[in-house]
Protein backbone atom coordinates (compact mmCIF):
# COMPACT_ATOMS: atom_id res chain seq x y z
CA UNK A 1 0.00 0.00 0.00
CA UNK A 2 1.35 3.24 -1.09
CA UNK A 3 0.84 5.86 1.67
CA UNK A 4 1.38 9.86 0.99
CA UNK A 5 1.07 11.32 4.39
CA UNK A 6 2.80 8.41 6.46
CA UNK A 7 5.71 6.37 6.38
CA UNK A 8 5.46 2.52 7.16
CA UNK A 9 7.61 0.11 8.34
CA UNK A 10 7.86 -3.05 10.23
CA UNK A 11 10.67 -3.84 12.66
CA UNK A 12 10.71 -7.82 13.36
CA UNK A 13 7.38 -8.31 15.70
CA UNK A 14 6.63 -4.14 15.58
CA UNK A 15 4.75 -1.51 13.25
CA UNK A 16 6.50 1.48 13.09
CA UNK A 17 4.01 4.48 11.67
CA UNK A 18 5.39 7.73 10.91
CA UNK A 19 3.36 10.62 9.81
CA UNK A 20 4.51 12.57 7.21
CA UNK A 21 3.97 15.84 6.37
CA UNK A 22 7.17 17.81 7.75
CA UNK A 23 5.49 21.19 5.78
CA UNK A 24 2.75 21.63 8.17
CA UNK A 25 4.53 19.98 11.38
CA UNK A 26 2.17 16.62 10.96
CA UNK A 27 -1.25 18.93 10.81
CA UNK A 28 -3.78 16.31 10.55
CA UNK A 29 -5.81 16.23 7.50
CA UNK A 30 -8.50 14.07 5.87
CA UNK A 31 -5.87 12.29 4.19
CA UNK A 32 -3.89 11.51 6.72
CA UNK A 33 -6.58 10.18 9.00
CA UNK A 34 -7.84 8.14 6.84
CA UNK A 35 -4.18 6.46 5.84
CA UNK A 36 -3.69 6.16 9.23
CA UNK A 37 -6.71 3.98 10.11
CA UNK A 38 -5.95 2.08 7.27
CA UNK A 39 -2.23 1.25 8.27
CA UNK A 40 -3.26 0.64 11.89
CA UNK A 41 -5.99 -1.85 10.71
CA UNK A 42 -3.57 -3.62 8.73
CA UNK A 43 -1.43 -4.58 11.73
CA UNK A 44 -4.12 -4.99 13.78
CA UNK A 45 -4.92 -7.95 11.51
CA UNK A 46 -0.95 -8.98 11.03
CA UNK A 47 -0.30 -11.89 12.90
CA UNK A 48 3.26 -11.24 12.56
CA UNK A 49 2.90 -7.79 15.05
CA UNK A 50 2.46 -7.61 18.12
CA UNK A 51 2.50 -3.90 18.74
CA UNK A 52 2.76 -0.59 17.17
CA UNK A 53 4.86 2.86 17.60
CA UNK A 54 3.27 5.88 16.47
CA UNK A 55 5.64 8.64 16.19
CA UNK A 56 6.16 12.09 14.30
CA UNK A 57 9.16 13.99 13.16
CA UNK A 58 11.96 15.19 15.92
CA UNK A 59 10.02 19.03 15.75
CA UNK A 60 6.31 17.75 15.73
CA UNK A 61 4.15 15.02 16.83
CA UNK A 62 1.51 16.49 15.05
CA UNK A 63 0.56 20.11 15.28
CA UNK A 64 -2.90 19.35 15.20
CA UNK A 65 -5.68 18.86 12.61
CA UNK A 66 -5.15 21.24 9.59
CA UNK A 67 -6.42 24.54 9.91
CA UNK A 68 -5.77 25.55 6.05
CA UNK A 69 -8.19 22.52 5.22
CA UNK A 70 -11.09 23.24 7.66
CA UNK A 71 -10.90 26.63 7.77
CA UNK A 72 -13.78 27.54 4.92
CA UNK A 73 -15.38 24.69 6.37
CA UNK A 74 -19.35 25.17 6.80
CA UNK A 75 -21.54 23.80 10.21
CA UNK A 76 -23.08 21.50 7.10
CA UNK A 77 -20.01 20.27 5.83
CA UNK A 78 -18.31 19.47 9.19
CA UNK A 79 -21.37 17.67 10.70
CA UNK A 80 -22.69 15.26 7.74
CA UNK A 81 -19.12 14.18 6.86
CA UNK A 82 -18.34 14.20 10.71
CA UNK A 83 -15.30 16.20 9.99
CA UNK A 84 -12.22 14.76 10.47
CA UNK A 85 -13.46 12.20 13.70
CA UNK A 86 -15.58 9.71 11.11
CA UNK A 87 -11.96 7.27 10.82
CA UNK A 88 -10.66 8.86 14.15
CA UNK A 89 -11.42 6.18 16.41
CA UNK A 90 -8.94 3.66 14.37
CA UNK A 91 -6.16 4.11 17.11
CA UNK A 92 -8.49 3.82 19.84
CA UNK A 93 -10.17 0.85 18.31
CA UNK A 94 -6.71 -0.99 17.89
CA UNK A 95 -6.87 -4.06 19.49
CA UNK A 96 -2.68 -4.77 19.86
CA UNK A 97 -0.87 -1.96 21.78
CA UNK A 98 -0.66 1.39 20.51
CA UNK A 99 2.66 3.14 21.62
CA UNK A 100 3.00 7.35 21.34
CA UNK A 101 6.37 7.98 20.60
CA UNK A 102 5.67 12.32 20.87
CA UNK A 103 8.54 14.70 20.35
CA UNK A 104 8.51 18.36 19.59
CA UNK A 105 4.70 19.86 19.31
CA UNK A 106 1.48 17.16 20.14
CA UNK A 107 -1.27 20.27 19.46
CA UNK A 108 -4.95 20.10 19.31
CA UNK A 109 -5.69 16.78 17.27
CA UNK A 110 -2.44 16.00 17.57
CA UNK A 111 -2.12 15.67 21.71
CA UNK A 112 -5.62 13.79 21.08
CA UNK A 113 -4.28 10.97 19.00
CA UNK A 114 -1.52 10.97 21.40
CA UNK A 115 -3.75 10.48 24.02
CA UNK A 116 -5.84 7.98 22.03
CA UNK A 117 -3.07 5.76 21.92
CA UNK A 118 -2.03 2.69 24.90
CA UNK A 119 0.23 5.35 26.66
CA UNK A 120 2.67 8.20 25.42
CA UNK A 121 6.52 8.18 25.77
CA UNK A 122 8.31 11.31 24.85
CA UNK A 123 10.99 13.35 24.82
CA UNK A 124 12.68 16.16 26.37
CA UNK A 125 11.49 18.57 23.88
CA UNK A 126 7.76 17.63 23.58
CA UNK A 127 5.17 20.12 24.55
CA UNK A 128 1.70 19.32 24.71
CA UNK A 129 -1.63 21.10 24.43
CA UNK A 130 -4.83 22.09 23.39
CA UNK A 131 -4.92 25.22 21.61
CA UNK A 132 -8.30 25.54 19.52
CA UNK A 133 -9.53 28.15 21.94
CA UNK A 134 -7.14 30.32 20.24
CA UNK A 135 -9.04 29.43 17.15
CA UNK A 136 -12.42 29.93 18.57
CA UNK A 137 -13.47 26.97 18.51
CA UNK A 138 -12.56 23.83 21.13
CA UNK A 139 -11.46 20.24 21.39
CA UNK A 140 -13.44 17.60 18.63
CA UNK A 141 -11.46 14.15 19.05
CA UNK A 142 -11.23 13.86 23.22
CA UNK A 143 -9.06 17.28 24.55
CA UNK A 144 -11.92 17.94 27.24
CA UNK A 145 -12.55 14.43 27.94
CA UNK A 146 -9.28 12.29 27.54
CA UNK A 147 -6.84 15.10 28.78
CA UNK A 148 -9.17 15.24 31.75
CA UNK A 149 -9.05 11.72 32.76
CA UNK A 150 -4.98 12.39 32.52
CA UNK A 151 -4.01 14.96 34.35
CA UNK A 152 -7.42 16.10 36.52
CA UNK A 153 -9.87 18.50 36.27
CA UNK A 154 -8.24 21.98 37.23
CA UNK A 155 -4.67 21.52 35.06
CA UNK A 156 -7.14 20.24 32.03
CA UNK A 157 -9.35 23.29 32.36
CA UNK A 158 -6.44 25.57 32.17
CA UNK A 159 -5.16 24.11 28.78
CA UNK A 160 -8.40 23.98 27.23
CA UNK A 161 -9.23 27.55 28.43
CA UNK A 162 -6.12 29.03 28.30
CA UNK A 163 -4.55 26.76 25.18
CA UNK A 164 -1.66 26.76 27.39
CA UNK A 165 1.38 24.10 26.28
CA UNK A 166 2.57 21.57 28.95
CA UNK A 167 6.39 20.72 28.20
CA UNK A 168 7.73 16.96 28.99
CA UNK A 169 8.24 17.36 32.53
CA UNK A 170 5.19 18.73 33.82
CA UNK A 171 3.79 16.05 31.45
CA UNK A 172 5.51 13.46 33.16
CA UNK A 173 4.60 15.01 36.44
CA UNK A 174 1.05 15.07 35.91
CA UNK A 175 0.40 11.62 34.44
CA UNK A 176 0.04 12.29 30.79
CA UNK A 177 3.23 10.54 29.84
CA UNK A 178 4.97 7.25 31.30
CA UNK A 179 8.59 8.56 30.46
CA UNK A 180 10.33 11.10 29.33
CA UNK A 181 13.64 10.12 27.25
CA UNK A 182 15.89 12.25 25.36
CA UNK A 183 15.12 13.09 21.89
CA UNK A 184 17.28 11.79 19.89
CA UNK A 185 16.76 8.39 20.86
CA UNK A 186 12.83 8.62 21.35
CA UNK A 187 11.99 6.25 18.49
CA UNK A 188 15.01 3.42 19.55
CA UNK A 189 13.22 3.67 23.31
CA UNK A 190 9.71 3.07 21.88
CA UNK A 191 10.87 0.22 19.66
CA UNK A 192 12.45 -1.58 21.94
CA UNK A 193 9.81 -0.99 23.94
CA UNK A 194 7.30 -2.03 21.79
CA UNK A 195 9.46 -5.07 21.11
CA UNK A 196 9.61 -6.26 24.63
CA UNK A 197 5.51 -6.18 24.41
CA UNK A 198 5.75 -8.14 21.23
CA UNK A 199 7.64 -11.20 22.92
CA UNK A 200 4.74 -11.75 25.10
CA UNK A 201 1.91 -13.45 24.55
CA UNK A 202 0.07 -11.88 22.13
CA UNK A 203 -3.90 -13.10 23.55
CA UNK A 204 -2.50 -11.85 27.13
CA UNK A 205 -1.70 -8.78 25.52
CA UNK A 206 -4.80 -7.69 24.37
CA UNK A 207 -6.78 -8.89 27.23
CA UNK A 208 -4.32 -6.88 29.41
CA UNK A 209 -5.22 -3.73 26.89
CA UNK A 210 -8.98 -4.14 26.92
CA UNK A 211 -9.06 -4.66 30.74
CA UNK A 212 -7.21 -1.46 31.59
CA UNK A 213 -9.31 0.23 28.67
CA UNK A 214 -11.92 -0.54 31.47
CA UNK A 215 -11.01 1.67 34.03
CA UNK A 216 -12.12 4.14 32.18
CA UNK A 217 -15.20 2.83 30.81
CA UNK A 218 -17.24 1.32 33.86
CA UNK A 219 -17.68 1.03 37.55
CA UNK A 220 -14.70 -0.13 40.09
CA UNK A 221 -16.70 -3.76 40.81
CA UNK A 222 -17.59 -4.23 36.87
CA UNK A 223 -14.12 -3.38 35.56
CA UNK A 224 -12.68 -6.15 38.39
CA UNK A 225 -15.08 -8.79 37.75
CA UNK A 226 -14.19 -8.13 33.78
CA UNK A 227 -10.57 -8.12 34.92
CA UNK A 228 -11.17 -11.82 36.75
CA UNK A 229 -13.46 -13.47 33.71
CA UNK A 230 -10.41 -12.59 31.98
CA UNK A 231 -7.44 -13.44 33.75
CA UNK A 232 -9.48 -17.14 34.39
CA UNK A 233 -10.32 -17.26 30.29
CA UNK A 234 -6.54 -17.28 30.10
CA UNK A 235 -6.24 -20.49 31.45
CA UNK A 236 -7.72 -21.94 28.35
CA UNK A 237 -4.30 -21.21 26.49
CA UNK A 238 -1.35 -22.96 25.39
CA UNK A 239 0.29 -19.96 26.62
CA UNK A 240 -1.01 -19.92 30.19
CA UNK A 241 0.86 -23.30 30.22
CA UNK A 242 3.98 -22.11 28.49
CA UNK A 243 4.28 -19.12 30.48
CA UNK A 244 3.99 -21.01 33.72
CA UNK A 245 6.03 -24.40 32.80
CA UNK A 246 8.99 -22.07 31.66
CA UNK A 247 8.56 -20.33 34.99
CA UNK A 248 9.30 -23.28 37.10
CA UNK A 249 12.09 -24.98 34.48
CA UNK A 250 13.97 -21.57 34.76
CA UNK A 251 14.06 -20.92 31.03
CA UNK A 252 12.75 -18.25 28.75
CA UNK A 253 8.78 -19.05 27.50
CA UNK A 254 7.98 -19.75 23.55
CA UNK A 255 4.37 -17.99 23.51
CA UNK A 256 2.33 -19.54 20.34
CA UNK A 257 -0.26 -17.24 21.46
CA UNK A 258 -3.04 -20.15 21.22
C1 LIG B 1 -2.07 23.60 9.15
C2 LIG B 1 -0.05 24.11 10.14
C3 LIG B 1 -0.54 23.73 11.40
C4 LIG B 1 -1.90 23.26 11.48
C5 LIG B 1 1.50 24.40 11.63
N1 LIG B 1 1.21 24.51 10.31
N2 LIG B 1 0.45 23.93 12.31
N3 LIG B 1 -0.81 24.03 9.03
N4 LIG B 1 -2.61 23.21 10.34
N5 LIG B 1 -2.44 22.84 12.64
C6 LIG B 1 2.09 24.99 9.24
C7 LIG B 1 2.28 26.48 9.31
O1 LIG B 1 1.18 27.17 8.70
C8 LIG B 1 3.56 26.67 8.54
O2 LIG B 1 3.29 26.57 7.16
C9 LIG B 1 4.36 25.41 8.93
O3 LIG B 1 3.39 24.46 9.39
C10 LIG B 1 5.35 25.68 10.05
O4 LIG B 1 4.65 26.26 11.13
P1 LIG B 1 5.14 27.61 11.86
O5 LIG B 1 3.96 28.19 12.55
O6 LIG B 1 5.86 28.49 10.89
O7 LIG B 1 6.18 27.02 12.91
P2 LIG B 1 6.57 27.60 14.33
O8 LIG B 1 6.74 29.10 14.28
O9 LIG B 1 7.72 26.79 14.78
O10 LIG B 1 5.31 27.34 15.29
C11 LIG B 1 4.94 26.02 15.58
C12 LIG B 1 3.52 25.99 16.22
C13 LIG B 1 2.53 26.73 15.29
C14 LIG B 1 3.54 26.63 17.60
C15 LIG B 1 3.14 24.51 16.37
O11 LIG B 1 2.68 26.22 13.96
C16 LIG B 1 1.09 26.58 15.68
O12 LIG B 1 0.63 27.24 16.62
N6 LIG B 1 0.35 25.75 14.97
C17 LIG B 1 -1.09 25.58 15.16
C18 LIG B 1 -1.38 24.77 16.41
C19 LIG B 1 -2.87 24.60 16.64
O13 LIG B 1 -3.59 25.62 16.79
N7 LIG B 1 -3.34 23.38 16.67
C20 LIG B 1 -4.77 23.07 16.87
C21 LIG B 1 -5.47 22.94 15.56
S1 LIG B 1 -7.20 22.67 15.76
P3 LIG B 1 3.84 27.68 6.12
O14 LIG B 1 3.18 27.28 4.85
O15 LIG B 1 3.46 28.99 6.67
O16 LIG B 1 5.32 27.45 6.14
C22 LIG B 1 -7.34 21.06 16.12
C23 LIG B 1 -8.75 20.56 16.27
C24 LIG B 1 -8.81 19.08 16.39
O17 LIG B 1 -6.41 20.33 16.20
C25 LIG B 1 -10.19 18.60 16.08
C26 LIG B 1 -10.36 17.11 16.05
C27 LIG B 1 -9.37 16.32 15.28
Amino acid sequence: MAYETIIVETRDHVGLIRLNRPEALNALNAQLVEELGEALARFDADDAIGAIVLTGSEKAFAAGADIKEMQGKSFVEAFREDFITRNWEAAARTRKPVIAAVAGYALGGGCELAMMCDFILCADNAKFGQPEINLGVMPGAGGTQRLTRFVGKSKAMEMNLTGRFMDAAEAERSGLVSRVVPADSLVDEALATAAKIAEKSLLAVMATKEAVNRAYETTLSEGVRFERRMFHALFATEDQKEGMEAFIDKRQPQFKDR
